[in-house]
């Protein structure tokens, strides 16, 4: 059921057929270069694309523009504290803003982190810290198809196999991605959680968790987890986050808002120091790269984030196009993640070998066929690893509505019905660094 309706509206516009095989060529096979005016349905990424509330839109006219001491600041330091129960709170331009104050703050050179599955943007700032990060997600985690209900937990075993070969000296940091985006999306258990924090202690770790879907993973706890049926999705965001030391988190997700993040710790210590690294890189350690009024409107949806209605409805809409794909016997990886629907690439297209990119000749097709935008997550994304060929549509927050799903379903089957005539791609040319390749990457059909 939904809980929302529209204040302000957006015109999109679908291009012609004509048009969106031009803007394909002219993009080089690549939707990150396509011009959003010629995209119909937008599903690249959950990050900053949702709808505000009418709260936050007030909220940001509060907004304190003071370089010190706004009490914009205050009000995210009381969100923080009654929401995620933390007391201390250092803003930043967005998530991996976070991810550079706090893992320059806790690592070193030749120090090991493991994660459930680590962000690309957290392996690139651990790497740059000069440490490695290691991803131990339990066995199973990629069957396209099971009904496991927690796919995106940590293998404990695995983290204790990280142990023994590195030592525990070398690893000052453990960290837990809820949910897990590169594990399609899956929810970790309280049970999990639990596990993790005492492993992280027993190694006398600090143990981090990455939130930014911590309010999706609270309602999966809830629906999924027993004994916590009757549990408010309040209590379990914050029980959740009671057994983390820190936390980073993109305001951008589970925020509801177009930018922001923030580092949040309970160690006075450990807050002073990241606050200095911040305001070396972000600003100021009471705006963080953000101006007063978006950390209102911050403030204010991360309370919005934590009512029942809202998560229902956020996770219930992917789950509704999961449903609406899987109906119709596509190959859609199940059960669907938080936020968003993963479609098998290799499934509609045994015939494309992974060197020629199926599942980035699927985002194309999915354009061409409905000016849909998805992304790729698989052999173009992440050249060299061993990963599945994954396909993401992401729905943005309280955007889009039960025609625009179905019109995302007919797109999907359209393509899938066409499947034997479409052809791989080749690269054209590509940037320096391997791990940013899909962002300016250029193809051509073989
Ligand atoms: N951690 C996770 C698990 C993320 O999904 C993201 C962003 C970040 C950290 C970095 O946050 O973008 O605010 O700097 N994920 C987006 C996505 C980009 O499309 O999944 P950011």
């Amino acid at each position: 059921m939904t809980a929302y309706k529209s204040k302000m509206v957006e015109r999109i516009h679908l291009p012609s057929r004509e048009v969106r095989d031009e803007n394909l060529e002219a993009a080089g096979y690549n939707v990150f270069n396509l011009p959003s005016k010629d995209v119909y349905i937008d599903l690249l990424t959950d990050s900053g694309t949702g709808t505000m509330s009418a709260e936050q839109w007030a909220a940001m006219m509060l907004g304190d523009e003071a370089y010190a001491g706004s009490s914009s600041f205050e009000n995210l330091k009381d969100a923080v504290s009654d929401v995620m129960g933390m007391e201390y709170v250092v803003p930043t331009h967005q998530g991996r803003g976070a991810e550079n104050v706090l893992y320059g703050t806790l690592l070193e050179e030749g120090d090991v982190v493991p994660n459930n599955t680590h962000f690309d943007t957290t392996r690139a700032h651990i790497a740059n810290a000069g440490a490695e990060a290691v991803d131990c997600p339990v066995s199973g985690a990629m069957e396209m198809q099971s009904d496991e209900p927690f796919k995106g937990n940590f293998d404990i075993e695995k983290g204790w196999d990280v142990v023994e070969e590195h030592g525990e000296d070398a690893i000052p940091v453990v960290v837990l991605t809820i949910t897990n985006n590169s594990t399609a999306g899956q929810p970790v258990s309280m049970a999990n959680i639990r596990a993790v924090s005492e492993f992280a202690a027993e190694i006398d770790a600090t143990f981090v968790m990455d939130a930014c879907r911590f309010a999706e993973n609270a309602y999966f706890i809830q629906q999924r987890e027993e004994d916590y049926e009757h549990h408010s999705i309040a209590d379990i965001a914050r029980e959740e986050l009671s057994y983390a030391d820190a936390l980073v988190m993109s305001g951008k997700k589970d925020a509801l808002v177009n930018i922001g993040g923030f580092v949040a710790c309970r160690d006075a210590d450990l807050f002073e120091h990241t606050r200095q690294r911040a305001i070396l890189y972000e600003g100021f350690s009471t705006y963080g790269g953000l101006a007063g009024r978006d950390i209102e409107a911050m403030a204010q949806g991360l309370r919005e984030a934590v009512t029942q209605e809202y998560v229902e409805s956020r996770v219930g809409q992917v789950q509704e196009l999961a449903g609406l794909l899987d109906d119709a016997n596509l190959p859609v990886y199940l059960p669907a993640g938080g936020h968003a629907v993963y479609l098998d690439a290799e499934g509609f297209f045994p015939h494309i070998p992974l060197e020629e990119f199926p599942g980035q000749a699927l985002v194309c097709e999915l354009y061409r066929e409905g000016g849909v935008r998805g992304v790729e997550l698989g052999s173009f994304a992440f050249p060299g690893t061993n990963r599945p060929e994954l396909v993401r549509l992401a729905l943005p927050r309280r955007t889009y509505n039960r025609e625009h799903l179905e019109h995302i379903a007919e797109t999907v089957a359209g393509v899938y019905e066409r499947r034997d005539s479409v052809s791989g791609l080749e690269i054209v040319s590509e940037p320096p660094m391997k791990e940013l390749r899909h962002f300016s990457a250029e193809l051509r059909p073989v």
